[in-house]
C-alpha cells in the first residue's frame, strides 16, 4: 500500500504525553516518508463532525514538556452512540465517520487511546477503516503492553501526594486516606503506594475487608505509629459489595467512579478513636508536564506506530516491553485491536508488586484468617 495521507486522533481522558505521541507521529511521518498528517479535534467527535486541521512540523514545536492533548479529545464521544445536539437519543453514525474518513483519502488512521478508544478503533477496524493504535491511559490498562502513555507520569504525581500526606498525617495523628484514578484497576495505586510508603493500598482486584483496615491501623498504633495513610483505587470494593460509582453516558465510558475515599473515611471514623481524613487526588494524575518516562515511549510509540503503517501493519496496536539490562531502554512490539478489544488488563494476583507490598508488611485489605 502506497500511502500518502494519514490522519491521527487523540481519544478518551487525556493523559500527560499525548503531545509528545503526537509530535513523533508528525515529525516521523513527515521526516521519514513525507507523508501528510491530518489531526481530528476532540476524539471521535472530529471525525463525526468533520473537524480537523493539517499537522505541520511548525505545530508540534515544543510539545515534548507540555501536558494534555493539542487536538483536543472526549471521553464520551463514541462513533457506534453518538448523539448531535439535535438528537434525543444517541445514534450509531459509525458510517459517517466511515465516508469521511474516504472522502479525505485517508490511507490510515492512529488512534492514541485507552482500553474503551482502542475497543471503539476494533469495531470501526471490523467497518473496514484502516487503523493502527497506540495506547494511552493513566489507568495503565490495555491488553499486551506493560506501560500506557501517561501512567508513569500519574504514579509520579500520586507518590509525591502520598509523600506529602505523610508529613501531615504523622503531625497530626491522623488516618489519611487517598482515593488515586485507575477506573477498574489498582495500578495507579498499586504502583504509587509502594514507592510512596502507603500502610494501606486498596486495589479493585483485591476486594477488602473493614476489619482487616482496622486491625492493621491498630497494629501500627499498638507499634507506637499514631498515623496511618491509605491508598485507594477509585474502583476498589469491599467483601462482597460493589464499587463506588455512578452512571453517566453511553458506553464504552459509561460508568464514572468516585467516592470509595469519602465512604471508608465515615465507616473508619466510627471504629476508631483516630481523625479519618480523606482526599481524592482527581484530574491532577492527568495534568501538568509528561515525566521522563512518559516522554521516552510516547516518542518510541508515536514513530513506531508510522514505521508499523510503512510496512502495512494494520489492526494492531504498539506496545513496549521490560528490557531485562538495560531499563532505560524500551523495546516496541505489537498486540492486536482484537486483544486490547478484550477488556482491561487488571493487575494479576501474582504481580511481584503485590509481593514486595506484602513482603514490607503493607495491608491490603485482606481478610485476616481467624
Ligand atoms: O481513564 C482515565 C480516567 O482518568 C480514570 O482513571 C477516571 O476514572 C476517569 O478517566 C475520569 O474521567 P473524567 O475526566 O470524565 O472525570
Amino acid at each position: 500500500m502506497s500511502i500518502r495521507r494519514i490522519g491521527c486522533v487523540t481519544a478518551g481522558g487525556d493523559a500527560p504525553g499525548l503531545n509528545p505521541a503526537i509530535r513523533a507521529i508528525v515529525k516521523t511521518a513527515i521526516l521519514q516518508y513525507g507523508w501528510q498528517v491530518i489531526g481530528f479535534e476532540d476524539g471521535y467527535e472530529g471525525l463525526l463532525t468533520g473537524r480537523w486541521r493539517t499537522l505541520t512540523l511548525d505545530d508540534v514545536r515544543g510539545q515534548l514538556v507540555r501536558g494534555g492533548t493539542l487536538l483536543g479529545t472526549s471521553n464520551r464521544a463514541n462513533p457506534f452512540a453518538f448523539a448531535f445536539p439535535t438528537d434525543e437519543q444517541p445514534r450509531d453514525y459509525s458510517d459517517r465517520l466511515v465516508s469521511l474518513v474516504e472522502a479525505l483519502s485517508l490511507d490510515a488512521l492512529i488512534v492514541v487511546g485507552g482500553d474503551g478508544s482502542l475497543s471503539i478503533a476494533y469495531r470501526l477496524w471490523q467497518k473496514g477503516v484502516p487503523i493502527l493504535g497506540v495506547p494511552k491511559t493513566i489507568d495503565n490498562d490495555v491488553q499486551g503492553t506493560i506501560f500506557s502513555i501517561g501512567y508513569a507520569t500519574a504514579v509520579a504525581v500520586a507518590t509525591d501526594a502520598i509523600d506529602r500526606l505523610h508529613t501531615t498525617a504523622e503531625s497530626h495523628h491522623r488516618v489519611m486516606i487517598v482515593e488515586l484514578m485507575g477506573r477498574t484497576a489498582g495500578w495507579i495505586a498499586l504502583a504509587a503506594g509502594v514507592a510512596g510508603g502507603a500502610d494501606v493500598i486498596l486495589i479493585p482486584e483485591i476486594p477488602f475487608s473493614l476489619d482487616a483496615i482496622v486491625t492493621a491501623i491498630e497494629q501500627r498504633r499498638a507499634a507506637g505509629r499514631h498515623f496511618t495513610i491509605i491508598a485507594v483505587a477509585e474502583g476498589a470494593q469491599p467483601v462482597g459489595g460493589s464499587a463506588v460509582a455512578e452512571i453517566t453516558g453511553p458506553l464504552p465510558y459509561q460508568r464514572r467512579y468516585g467516592g470509595i475515599g469519602l465512604l471508608l473515611q465515615a465507616q473508619l471514623a466510627q471504629r476508631l478513636p483516630l481523625e479519618v481524613r480523606s482526599l481524592a487526588l482527581g484530574h491532577l494524575q492527568r495534568g501538568g508536564p509528561p515525566v521522563a518516562l512518559d516522554r521516552l515511549i510516547a516518542t518510541a510509540m508515536g514513530s513506531e506506530a508510522v514505521h508499523m503503517l510503512a510496512r502495512g501493519q494494520l489492526g494492531q496496536v504498539v506496545t513496549v516491553h521490560g528490557n531485562g539490562d538495560n531499563p532505560a531502554a524500551i523495546r516496541v512490539g505489537t498486540v492486536t485491536l482484537a486483544d486490547v478489544a478484550r477488556g482491561p488488563r487488571l493487575v494479576p494476583l501474582d504481580h511481584p508488586l503485590l509481593t514486595s507490598a506484602r513482603s514490607i508488611g503493607i495491608s491490603l485489605g485482606e481478610e485476616v484468617p481467624a
